[in-house]
């Protein structure tokens, strides 16, 4: 068993840390404070390859391996989980949705842009009445021969209001329920579509997040992706990736925030010595780093498992739900180890605290990692 990173892996995570370092950290707290979308970082990203790292080079991505994604993932996401989200969005759910399932016609026309950040993507499977219990979707799309009608509203979509390209799950035929569900590619701009007002959140605010409503939008019927009725499955097989992705965000915030602790307890004192060198501080950086080690193996495992081509949905799912419990726990700790500047935006580790919160919720709350987990443990 070999747990070391190519030669390839070290350059991807020390490129993904040296621009997070120096082009997401400045103005980080204000965009935060702003609830300021990213753009020009986004358009860096971009550039650099950061938004279609796991595309064939044929439809203008990176051609890299999963792990090589996480590295970055986990890189990005210690300094700016609001772009983070954006990449991890674009990257795992949009692209690799496109390529994985669409026709040649669609990833030319669609994914060829998205893999270069020229055009940027969302995915709208959540609703108003169908978020854990994703099969009870109310969007219609109604078969009107050469094209679908699309009616109803998503909400909770992230680059809802800066996406170019939208992957919508509609229900096409109720009678058959969760096998009478499609996905389609939308475009904004399209009559008939309209993204609603910004949500103004606990955590990274610095990504948008928008209710999306379809009234009668003509739909090209080869926009649809996927045979007949593969909708939810598609819904399915990409966020098993996707959650992947999230973990590695996930990771990446408990990570950031353990290191600037760190560096925090060996520069402040009290009673006449530095903060770590006080055992109750010490032990704390001691947990911290074991949790962080531990949901490491297991995103790094979940990774693999995808580049290896075997099942990834119980090793993602696992992934996900513990390192998102362990960037709660280690972002709590480190503001505890900032006493009172803890509390304050300049220290960062507030924010990260609140960012954390949400790798517990989207891409399947934690309850949900566990039914997912435990129905594969049953069947197996
Ligand atoms: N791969 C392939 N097929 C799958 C599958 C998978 N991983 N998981 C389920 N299916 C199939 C099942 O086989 C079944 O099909 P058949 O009947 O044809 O065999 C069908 O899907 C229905 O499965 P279930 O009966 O298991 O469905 P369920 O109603 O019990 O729900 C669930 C299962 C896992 C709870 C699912 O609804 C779920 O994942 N919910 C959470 C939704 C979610 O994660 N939303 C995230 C939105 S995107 C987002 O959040 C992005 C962001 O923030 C950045
Ligand atoms: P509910 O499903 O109402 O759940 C409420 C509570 O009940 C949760 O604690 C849940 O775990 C629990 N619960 C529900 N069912 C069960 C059960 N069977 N057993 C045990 N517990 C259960 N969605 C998209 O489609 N695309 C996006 O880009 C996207 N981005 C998001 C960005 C943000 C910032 C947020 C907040 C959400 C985003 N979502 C997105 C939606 C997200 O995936 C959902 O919020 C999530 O899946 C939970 O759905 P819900 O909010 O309807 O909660």
């Amino acid at each position: 068993m070999d747990f070391s990173l190519s030669e390839e892996h070290l350059m991807i995570r020390d490129a993904a840390r040296d621009f997070a370092k120096t082009e997401l950290l400045p103005g980080v707290i204000e965009r935060d404070n702003k609830q300021e979308f990213p753009a020009e970082q986004v358009q860096k990203m971009g550039e650099l390859g950061f938004l279609g790292m796991m595309v064939d080079p044929k439809y203008n991505g990176g051609g890299m391996d999963t792990v090589s994604y996480v590295l970055a993932m986990e890189e990005l996401s210690k300094i700016d989980a609001s772009c983070s989200v954006i990449v991890s969005v674009n990257n795992s759910l949009v692209c690799y949705g496109l390529e994985a399932y669409g026709t040649e016609a669609q990833k030319e026309k669609y994914l060829s842009k998205l893999a270069t950040g020229e055009k940027l993507g969302a995915f709208c499977l959540s609703e108003p009445e169908a978020g854990s219990d994703a099969t009870s979707q109310r969007t219609t799309a109604i078969d009107k021969g050469d094209h679908y009608l699309l009616n109803g509203t998503k909400n909770w979509i992230t680059n809802g209001g800066t996406a170019d390209y939208y992957l919508v799950i509609a229900q096409t035929d109720k009678e058959k329920k969760h096998r009478g569900i499609n996905a389609f590619i939308v475009e904004k701009g399209w009559e008939g579509f309209e993204v609603g007002p910004k949500e103004d959140k606990l955590g990274i605010r610095g990504s948008d997040t928008h209710t999306l409503n379809f009234n009668d939008v003509k739909v090209p019927k080869e926009n649809r992706i996927g045979e007949d009725g593969f909708g939810f499955k598609f819904a399915m097989k990409t966020l098993s990736g996707g959650r992947i992705g999230i973990a590695a965000q996930a990771l990446g915030i408990a990570s950031g925030a353990y290191e600037l602790a760190k560096e925090y307890s060996k520069q402040r004192k009290t009673f006449g010595t530095e903060i770590c060198n006080h055992q109750a501080i010490a032990f704390k950086l001691a947990d911290m780093h074991t949790q962080i080690e531990a949901a490491r193996h297991l995103v790094m495992k979940a990774a693999w498992d995808k580049d290896q081509g075997n099942n990834y949905d119980m090793s993602g799912a696992m992934a996900k739900l513990y390192a998102s419990q362990v960037a709660m726990d280690v972002t709590v700790e480190a503001v505890q180890v900032h006493g009172g500047n803890g509390f304050v935006k300049e220290y960062h580790v507030e924010r990260l605290m609140r960012d954390a919160k949400i790798t517990q919720i989207y891409e399947g709350t934690s309850e949900i990692q566990k039914i997912v987990i435990s129905r594969g443990l049953l069947r197996d």
